[in-house]
């Protein structure tokens, strides 16, 4: 791919890589920019300046959310190399969503390409103190000035980057869960496994009642029953019961997690038994009144491996291991950011050096 490299004239003042960066406040001097249009395909790359971006009031995106997205990473390691991880999982699921959407499909290495280059043009944003990252976030929208539904003849792909720290306030430590029964996030045949805006525009009316409730995060169920543990708002969902990890499949309405199914690798070659299948949630509230509930956490890329210390369905709360993050959450943890981080070996060949 041949990219434009336009560089910023003004460059802005780097934070302190200690201060506490919050996540998705800070953006780097430059972003990834590509055009696609019916005639000419992928065209007009470039690394330019961050900036706003002009766009026709009637671009089909601002009306009918033809949008797609993915988050990942860019780790820097003690001795200084670059790491993605698992880009081309991005890659791939980036497709999916494309594909469900009637959007144009980029072949997994002008994906990974793209984000490469940017991080690597922008590698002297990355942080390097404990628990900091390089959040990258590709994402493509419709921009053909229309009224009328239908799949748009010209798109924009855009790569940025911002300095993170942890996503939740509450950082690695437990947070609250609330069980959502009255709003669905996705049924079978809808948008469930893609990563659309549609679908988080979609969720935050049950984010604004659990914040309200004093709650971090919704806990989704099925969208037909309203019985079955899905995911949570921005990650996966597992729990260890009886020391069996119980997690949702993907089958249509479940985000397919990068850290999900890394976490899924990592287990199962410790032994543990693994059952992705529909957990009802009177199921799992049974295993907790019980004390057999022993541990449960979020995985995600924005969230890495988060403990969840109390579920509350209908009014009935679960405390889970008395509010404390469990052994094997803080393990799971502590090796996928080992492994993140080039602290650890990555056996799985997991990490991409950029360069
Ligand atoms: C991620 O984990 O990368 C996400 O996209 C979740 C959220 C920030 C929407």
């Amino acid at each position: 791919m041949n990219i434009e490299i336009i560089e910023a004239s003004q460059k802005k003042e780097k934070p302190d890589w200690s201060s506490d960066l919050g996540f998705g406040k800070i953006f780097t001097d430059h972003m990834f920019t590509m055009d696609w249009t019916a005639e000419q395909g992928w065209c007009n790359a470039k690394i330019e300046p961050y900036a706003p971006i002009c766009m026709d009031p009637a671009s089909l995106v601002l009306h009918y959310a033809q949008e797609t997205f993915e988050g990942l990473k860019a780790y820097k390691t003690k001795d200084g190399r670059v790491l993605l991880f698992r880009p081309e999982m991005n890659a791939r699921r980036f497709a999916n969503s494309n594909r469900r959407l009637c959007m144009p499909e980029m072949d997994e290495e002008m994906f990974v390409e793209a984000v490469a280059a940017v991080v690597n043009y922008e590698k002297d944003w990355i942080p390097t103190a404990e628990g900091t990252s390089l959040y990258i976030r590709p994402f493509m929208f419709a921009t053909e000035a229309a009224v009328g539904v239908h799949p748009s003849n010209a798109y924009k792909f855009m790569i940025l980057l911002s300095p993170v720290g942890a996503y939740y306030p509450e950082g690695v430590n437990p947070v609250k869960i609330y069980v959502e029964d009255e709003y669905v996030r996705a049924t079978k045949g809808g948008t469930g496994f893609t990563k659309c805006g549609g679908n988080y525009a979609a969720s935050i009316a049950a984010q604004v009642k659990a914040e309200k409730l004093g709650y971090t995060q919704v806990l989704w169920l099925d969208g037909v029953e309203r019985k079955y543990v899905e995911e949570v708002g921005t990650m996966n969902v597992m729990f260890k019961i009886d020391n069996k990890i119980v997690t949702a499949p993907c089958d249509g309405t479940v985000l397919p997690g990068v850290t999900r199914d890394s976490i899924l690798q990592l287990l199962t070659s410790w032994g543990y038994e693994v059952e992705e299948r529909h957990l009802a949630i009177d199921e799992l509230m049974q295993a907790g009144k019980e004390g057999r509930l022993e541990e449960a956490f979020g995985t995600g890329t924005a969230a890495v491996i988060s403990p969840v210390g109390e579920l509350n369905f209908k009014g009935e709360i679960t405390v889970i291991n008395d509010f404390k993050t469990g052994e094997l959450t803080q393990k799971l943890y502590d090796t996928l950011t080992g492994i993140q981080w080039g602290d650890v070996a990555d056996t799985y060949g997991w990490t991409r050096e950029v360069k």
